[in-house]
């Protein structure tokens, strides 16, 4: 568990944040959308949805983001800060304000799951998708 953590509402300072390390193939695994994002790819995402997201910093500088689009959370951490607890500081703000908020979490992803079942998430569906060969 670290200290001096605060959840910061997104600026266009954080763009590129998020982008590096929606791009860190270590993160980019956990999220279902894989592919690489062009700095013009974010511009135009963060114009539409950039105010959906949150920034955690540990001692003011950026570990984090959690976005609730359409009452569908994401959330990561940067690898070297994880295991700090602070996925669970960002998890832990975002049901107080959005309680019926879901994740969509890939089947592999135990991390996630385990993150999630810790604030009483369970799991309700399974989304099914055809292999195309
Ligand atoms: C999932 C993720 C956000 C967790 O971030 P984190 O800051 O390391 O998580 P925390 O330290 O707050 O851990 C909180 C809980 O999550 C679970 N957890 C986190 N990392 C875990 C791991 N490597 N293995 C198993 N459980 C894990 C545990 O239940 C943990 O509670 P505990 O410490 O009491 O065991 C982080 O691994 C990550 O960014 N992954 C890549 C992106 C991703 O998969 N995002 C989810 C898509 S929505």
């Amino acid at each position: 568990m670290v200290n001096n953590l605060s959840l910061v509402e997104n600026e266009p300072r954080y763009w590129e944040f998020i982008r590096g390390l929606r791009n860190d193939p270590k993160i980019a695994s956990g999220f279902i959308q894989q592919t690489s994002i062009s700095p013009l790819e974010q511009n135009r995402y963060m114009q539409q949805y950039g105010n959906c997201f949150h920034i955690c910093l540990l001692n003011g500088e950026p570990v984090g983001f959690v976005g609730v689009i359409d009452n569908d959370i994401r959330i990561a951490c940067k690898s070297e800060n994880q295991r700090q607890g602070i996925a669970a500081y960002m998890l832990s703000e975002m049901v107080k304000k959005f309680p019926r908020a879901v994740a969509k979490i890939k089947i592999d992803n135990d991390a996630s799951l385990s993150l999630f079942r810790k604030f009483d998430f369970k799991v309700k569906y399974y989304l099914l998708e055809r292999e195309v060969k």
